[in-house]
């Protein structure tokens, strides 16, 4: 029997992944490649929606798939590729594009609150369509999940009104994609502002956990972590949004409760509970930025890697394409 098929990716925004991908995304999809046929992008044309310096992108993008491999995505039994290298995504975005109504892309709240940020001279027709562009991710690979933040729901949820209009439309084309969304203590905020999401465009770098940071440079942002005056060790979501952060990181990063972590450092102050939580970061991501970096010091074989995956994913994208091509009449080429 076929295993269902799970899809998810990453912009390679920067020069490092920061410990929500990893803890929001890295760790369940590391689990989830057991049970799943799964594809993992770097979704690098989405990447272009922002302005970028292209050796740095070509960087990134390495640096974005060595990061999948050390945090534990196996290339060997999940598809690890750049988006880029599978010329149907960018085909496909263009048909869906011609479904997707101009209000309905319009009410996308990532769209608004990117454009707002970056103001009407840096908002880009890209950024528009960007929706459109996930959507045909998702749909070339007949997915059945789709794991993500809740940042990209609505995302999810455009892909699933596509894929039936489509289906309606032309007859069944597309398996229709359920979003897996990571619970509320999956999502990590900045250390520095514990009510925003922790993010790779934050504006400060200080309150950013980086999964290549050097372990010293970590410890140490731990330790300045904004907690409140109280000194207790208690998850408030609410009155202690600071320490309640500390907490599910630190929980997430050992598998332990909350409870029992509250229990360890009852009675002891903040300063302990830091050097605690900055261990297990240490310990955790040592290994993985090793492993990474060693990655990052053969390109060539990542290369390799990557292209060899680039293969088998193009496989499943182009017979998903080129049934989509004939259904809407496109004159196949003799
Ligand atoms: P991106 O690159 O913003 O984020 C990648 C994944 O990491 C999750 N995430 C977090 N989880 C917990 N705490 C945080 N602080 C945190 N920050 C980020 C995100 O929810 C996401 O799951 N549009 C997508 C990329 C994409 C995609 C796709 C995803 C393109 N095509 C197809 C799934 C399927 C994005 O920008 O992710």
């Amino acid at each position: 029997m076929t295993r269902p098929r799970l899809y998810s990716g990453m912009q390679p925004s920067a020069d490092s992944l920061q410990i929500g991908n990893y803890i929001g995304a890295l760790l369940q999809w590391r689990d989830l490649q057991e049970e799943y046929q799964a594809f993992f992008s770097v979704v690098d044309l989405h990447a272009l929606t922002q302005p970028n310096d292209p050796a740095e992108l070509r960087e990134k993008t390495r640096r974005t798939a060595a990061q999948y491999i050390a945090a534990g995505i196996e290339p060997s039994k999940s598809t690890l590729y750049v988006q880029s290298h599978v010329r149907a995504h960018a085909e496909l975005a263009w048909v869906l594009s011609t479904i997707t109504g101009f209000g309905e892309a319009n009410r996308m709240t990532q769209f608004k609150d990117k454009s707002a940020r970056y103001g009407a001279d840096q908002t880009n027709v890209g950024l528009f369509t960007y929706p459109v562009l996930m959507a045909a991710d998702i749909l070339l690979y007949q997915t059945d999940i789709v794991p993500v933040g809740d940042d990209q729901k609505q995302h999810v949820e455009l892909t699933r009104d596509l894929a039936e209009r489509f289906n309606s439309r032309y007859g069944q084309t597309f398996r229709m994609p359920m979003p897996v969304i990571q619970q509320d203590t999956a999502r990590i905020y900045d250390l520095q502002n514990p009510t925003a999401k922790m993010s790779k465009s934050a504006e400060s770098d200080a309150g950013v956990l980086w999964m290549l940071d050097d372990p010293a440079v970590s410890a140490k942002k731990i330790m300045r972590a904004v907690t409140d005056s109280e000194g207790v060790v208690r998850y408030d979501k609410e009155n202690k949004p600071g320490v309640s952060n500390l907490l599910v990181i630190y929980a997430a990063l050992t598998g332990r409760q909350i409870p029992s972590i509250e229990d360890e450092y009852a009675g002891r102050g903040y300063g302990d509970f830091k050097k605690g939580l900055a261990e297990v970061v240490v310990n955790e991501f040592g290994p993985v930025r090793a492993r990474a970096l060693e990655l990052l010091d053969d390109p060539a074989e990542l290369d390799r890697v990557l292209a060899a995956n680039a293969d088998r994913a193009a496989e499943v994208a182009d017979a998903t394409l080129a049934d989509v091509y004939a259904k809407v009449g496109l004159l196949r080429r003799g």
